[in-house]
């Protein structure tokens, strides 16, 4: 039977191993509170529920591209609110099923092999998928790394012409998961002018913009051109709604439009009562704070156990991850195995990319009971 040789080369999920661990324990009847995946376990607000269930109809046709013009009035105003952006609800705005589904696809519409634009540049360590979106599209990866000396921002000094020129998209993912770093306004600027320059899409996944704790971060949706730029956000992490699938694109509206023409093909439009719901979501800002709230408190208790440890934190300004460093010279697979054998699970940096070595990613997911548990936990094993 045929099976596409790129899904067939595709490692095992590299977190296979510790989740099985994991299951090992839980079926002994031992304790696992995990710190492993960024899926928020916090309640999403009743009111975007209720807006969820009053969307039901009797009778739901097919959703359209486009969204509905409620929708995209909402994020438009969001935009604006939060970014100062002036995005056209029309024109520059496609929603999207959550950002992963984006993210994979994007390759499809932008990568052009007959005229050499091969290349998907992205960070790491980092999120998958916009690896195995340019594999899939047969397009060529190139993985600029993020190190600590520069802020965990990529070099892009040394990127070369040759490279520019090959490039049909560079992603970029701030605030970063999983280094927790935020970008400056600046570095958008600079890349958007790259964009322009070499003839690529700068294509900005900021799901963690709305998740921070001293400073709000910058947005590529602050940029005054927004041309050859897309940005990518979502109601996964900032409403905590990731299984209801709700996000968007916007920015360049050719891009919007070559969006808006490609994605009836793959049948990615959300449906509307999620529509509706993600109105209600992206209209408040009450429940985001609260949200924050609760992030910061298990993140202020992490920060004192880590300090009193000695345990460096490396990266914490945003998102809902601590970047730690690996205390004593050991590899991050072994920290995070010693960790769950008193049951904290946690990723190593190297799962997630080869520059991740000598990090381990602590995601403040459970609720802060369990979190309070864990801290006793490490108190005696750090
Ligand atoms: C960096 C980053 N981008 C995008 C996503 C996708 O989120 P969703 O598809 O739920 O919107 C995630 C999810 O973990 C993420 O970590």
């Amino acid at each position: 039977m045929p099976i596409s040789p790129v899904l067939e080369r595709q490692a095992t999920y590299p977190f296979v191993r510790l989740n099985e661990a994991a299951r090992q324990r839980l079926e002994r009847g031992l304790e696992v509170i995990d710190f492993g995946t960024g899926d928020p376990r916090e309640a999403t607000d009743p009111r975007i529920r209720q807006a969820l269930v009053d969307g039901l109809r009797e009778r739901m046709g097919y959703p359209l591209a486009q969204g509905l013009p409620e929708l995209r009035t909402a994020i438009a105003a969001w935009a604006e609110r939060r970014f100062g952006a002036r995005l056209d609800p029309d024109a520059d705005i496609v929603p999207t099923l959550g950002s992963k589904e984006a993210i994979f696809t994007f390759a499809h519409v932008v990568v052009d092999l007959e005229r050499g634009k091969d290349t998907v540049a992205f960070t790491e360590p980092g999120y998958p998928v916009y690896e195995r979106g340019a594999l899939f599209a047969h397009a060529r990866p190139l993985a600029l790394p993020l190190r600590e000396g520069n802020g965990f921002l990529p070099d892009l000094d040394a990127v070369d012409a040759a490279e520019w020129r090959r490039l049909a998209v560079l992603w970029v993912n701030y605030p970063n998961n999983p280094t927790a770093a935020t970008a400056p306004l600046s570095f958008y600027e600079r890349l958007a002018g790259l964009a322009r320059e070499h003839g690529f899409v700068l294509a900005s996944d900021e799901a963690y913009t709305e998740l921070w704790f001293d400073a709000p971060p910058a947005s590529a949706l602050e940029l005054d051109d927004l041309t050859n730029v897309a940005v990518f956000n979502t109601l996964s992490k900032r409403s905590s709604m990731t299984g209801y699938r709700s996000g968007f694109v916007a920015g360049d509206a050719a891009l919007v439009a070559a969006l808006k023409a490609f994605r009836p093909t793959v049948g990615t439009a959300p449906q509307e009562f999620v529509q509706r719901a993600s109105v209600a979501a992206w209209g408040d800002e009450e429940h985001v704070e609260q949200t924050r709230a609760r992030y910061g408190r298990k993140r202020a208790l992490f920060l004192d156990l880590f300090a009193r440890k000695g345990v460096r934190v490396a990266g914490s300004a945003a998102t809902m991850y601590l970047w730690l460093e690996v205390p004593g010279g050991e590899t991050s697979e072994g920290f995070a195995q010693r960790l769950l054998e008193h049951g904290v699970l946690v990723a190593p940096g190297s799962y997630l990319g080869a520059s991740g070595e000598g990090y381990a990613r602590l995601a403040l997911v459970p609720a802060e009971d369990e979190c309070a548990r864990a801290a006793e936990i490490l108190e005696d094993v750090l």
